[in-house]
């Protein structure tokens, strides 16, 4: 995405260690200028940062945690998207995709709870930035659910 928009700053944000490197080798073999890395839980981030700064979000298959009883750790709930809200720019989009069919139906069902901030739709996934981990489950025959939200007037 950097190298593609290469007049976009891009803010990304991962806590597992190999993943950050795997991105600090790319940037160093691309020379990318244009990305800043956060490497602590996003939600600390989002509360900070100051509102309506983001055209953008990619929230690239957020862990399933597929155990009912660890449903309560998904990330996409109604509180984590109301940060959201907050740090997009007016006509701002969300990009949210996941290989788990029983997240999608979750990510639904928050986002009916919150429709009069964002507008949504599922869309194919096509033309979208492919990462590693979305790879492995397409290879694996897993469909890839990803929604499009549109923040809604503010
Ligand atoms: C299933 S992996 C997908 C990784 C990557 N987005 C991809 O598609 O290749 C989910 C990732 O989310 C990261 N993660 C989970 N909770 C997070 C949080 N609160 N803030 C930042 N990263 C988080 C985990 O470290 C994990 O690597």
């Amino acid at each position: 995405m950097a190298l593609k928009n290469p007049n976009a700053l891009v803010v990304a944000s991962e806590v597992y260690l190999s993943g950050i490197g795997s991105l600090l080798n790319n940037i160093a073999r691309n020379s990318l200028k244009n990305i800043k890395i956060f490497n602590q839980d996003v939600r600390e981030l989002l509360f900070k940062l100051p509102s309506k700064i983001f055209d953008e979000i990619y929230i690239i298959c957020p862990d399933p945690w597929p155990k009912a009883r660890h449903h309560k750790r998904r990330l996409i709930k109604e509180d984590f998207l109301k940060i959201l809200v907050k740090v997009l720019k007016r006509d701002g989009t969300v990009y949210i995709s996941t290989d788990w069919e029983n997240y999608a139906e979750s990510i639904e069902e928050e986002l009916e709870k919150i429709k009069d901030k964002f507008s949504y739709m599922k869309i194919s996934n096509e033309g979208m930035p492919v990462t590693r981990f979305q790879e492995r489950a397409i290879n694996e025959g897993r469909l890839i659910h990803t929604f499009l939200l549109k923040l809604l007037e503010k």
